[in-house]
């Protein structure tokens, strides 16, 4: 770029700072506080682009608040690290705090804005989620169930047959699931094109949410720049990941609408809403409302499930004391058979597992950012219209009062007597969200989990991979940095327990 291009973009930077200050509703209550702000540019400089949830939470301390704000460019940010202000202000106040910060780039420009994640609190969002809650409803897992135990019973064999690629098989299979569960389409047992697409377009979706990596979503005015204009690259960019997008929510669609026709359609979300359609109402719109939804059930299932696998699997060799108790309890439950969906009720040492891992490294460490509808204040303090607000979900899954020694992976706190403890707070209160726009996916997350948890450890150990020097490879697994946050590729060796859990994997995937 010419200097001459930077010089533009800053003197835009400013004015859009400059109006958005100087317009800018104000109260004469204060800010949440937070560090100082500079004129104009206010706490751009502050603003953390790398593992945000430890940045904030070192801000709180700092400024000895659960509560601060940032400001930077005119835009208002509202951090919460605590569990009593995200239910105070995300649930009590629901109707003032469930919207949804818009980015131009994710939006518009890659075209995004059908996914129910991502759109505004208003009456299209309400439409897919209703429609998506009452096909997915919690009381009514049989929706779901059998098609995660085929797919898991599918797995296991991979993975003895090539335990190295335990995380694309992971992948896969929880691809997979999302995949048929929104569509009932067929899935090749390696490469299928339809997953392949899902990664694409989740890729893409990182690239575009990296904190600060595009600055069409501070100057929304800049998305009618042409692409040939120097510095636009931006345009080419979106091109780019607006024929993935396009592709991600249109091709399965359209797959499964030509099954439906010719009678091979499998039972899934989609058949079941098409089938249910209201002749009597206006069916393009119906068809998009199904549509969008069954994109929005492949994209929120797959990559964030996975996350928490992988998670189960760095917390096995980090802790291997975790993985002999699953398996002293998967044993004496099941007495040598593979789980099924009612066992998960009888495995309480399972079922805090899943807690822990959902705890320890939580998916979305800062939560999806809320949008304030009007002004508001809380606790004397002004929370202006178009306040983005983050709860601190790692921070609050990382207090020590709720959980003593966090940074330690212990099934054990939320048991007594061998049994769930209700008096520990419950992680997935924290780590699916909160109020009106939680996560509507959670009994499904929670399920494919726990079934993952018992399938695998009962018949697999987990443990340090082995070097090419022979000796055990110490691990310190990283997490990317971003709004979902996984772990960065490592190695572990995996090993059926026996001949007689070799057989067992065989013999129950023989049967699909
Ligand atoms: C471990 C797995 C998962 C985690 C940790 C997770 C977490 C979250 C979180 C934190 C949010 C934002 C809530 C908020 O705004 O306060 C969310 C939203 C959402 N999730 Fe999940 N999720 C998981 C799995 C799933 C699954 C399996 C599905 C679908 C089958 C799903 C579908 C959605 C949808 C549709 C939304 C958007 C809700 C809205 O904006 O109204 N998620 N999830």
């Amino acid at each position: 770029m010419l200097t001459s291009d930077y010089l533009a973009i800053l003197a835009a930077l400013v004015l859009t700072a400059f109006i958005r200050v100087r317009f800018g509703k104000r109260s004469i209550l204060p800010l949440p506080p937070g560090p100082r702000k500079l004129p104009l540019l206010g706490n751009l400089f502050d603003l953390p682009t790398d593992h945000q949830w430890l940045a904030y939470a070192k801000l709180c301390e700092k400024y000895n608040s659960s509560i601060i704000h940032l400001g930077a460019l005119g835009l208002d940010f509202i951090i919460l690290n605590s569990f009593d202000d995200a239910i105070e202000l995300f649930e009590k106040r629901s109707h003032n705090y469930s919207d949804r910060p818009q980015f131009t780039m994710l939006s518009e420009l890659m075209g995004w804005k059908w996914a129910m994640s991502v759109m505004p609190y208003a009456e299209a969002w309400r439409d897919r989620r209703r429609t998506f809650t009452k096909y997915f409803h919690p009381g009514n897992p049989d929706v779901y169930k059998a098609t995660q135990i085929e797919f898991l019973r599918k797995m296991l064999p991979q993975l003895l047959k090539e335990p190295e690629n335990f995380l694309s098989i992971t992948r896969h299979a929880v691809g997979g699931i999302s995949l048929s569960l929104a569509y009932g389409l067929d899935i090749k047992e390696t490469d299928d094109p339809n997953i392949e697409l899902a990664e694409k377009a989740i890729a893409s979706i990182v690239k575009a949410t990296g904190s600060g990596t595009y600055l069409v979503d501070i100057l929304p005015i800049l998305r009618y720049i042409p692409s040939w204009i120097p510095g636009a690259t931006f345009q080419k960019q979106a091109k780019v990941f607006r024929k993935i997008q396009e592709e991600f929510l249109c091709s399965p669609y359209e797959a499964t609408i030509r099954n439906m026709a010719t009678g091979s359609a499998r039972p899934s979300f989609v058949v079941d809403a098409v089938s249910n359609i209201d002749e009597n109402r206006n069916l393009e719109d119906q068809h998009s409302v199904i549509k969008d939804t069954a994109g929005t059930v492949f994209l929120g299932g797959a990559d964030t499930t996975l996350s928490g696998i992988h998670s189960m699997f760095v917390a096995m060799i980090s802790f291997p004391e975790v993985q002999l108790k699953a398996q002293e309890e998967l044993d004496r439950v099941l007495q040598g058979r593979l789980p099924e969906y009612d066992d998960l009720k009888d495995l309480p040492y399972v079922a805090a597992l899943v807690k822990e891992i959902i705890r320890w490294q939580p998916t979305f460490p800062i939560g999806v950012p809320h949008g304030v509808m009007e002004d508001d204040v809380y606790k004397d303090y002004f929370v202006p219209k178009g306040t983005i607000v983050i709860a601190n979900a790692w921070a609050m899954l990382h207090n020590e009062a709720d959980f003593p020694d966090p940074s330690s992976f212990k099934p054990e706190r939320y048991l007594k007597n061998g049994q769930l403890d209700p008096k520990v707070r419950d992680p997935a209160l924290i780590a699916f969200g909160f109020g009106r726009r939680i996560c509507p996916g959670n009994h499904i997350a929670i399920s494919v989990l726990s079934l993952v948890v018992a399938s695998v450890l009962l018949t697999f150990n987990i443990s340090k991979a082995i070097g090419k020097d022979g000796k055990l490879i110490e691990h310190s697994v990283k997490y990317r940095s971003g709004i979902v946050s996984n772990p960065e590729p490592f190695k572990c060796t995996i090993k059926p327990r026996s001949k007689a859990a070799e057989d067992l994997i065989r013999s129950a995937a023989d049967s699909y």
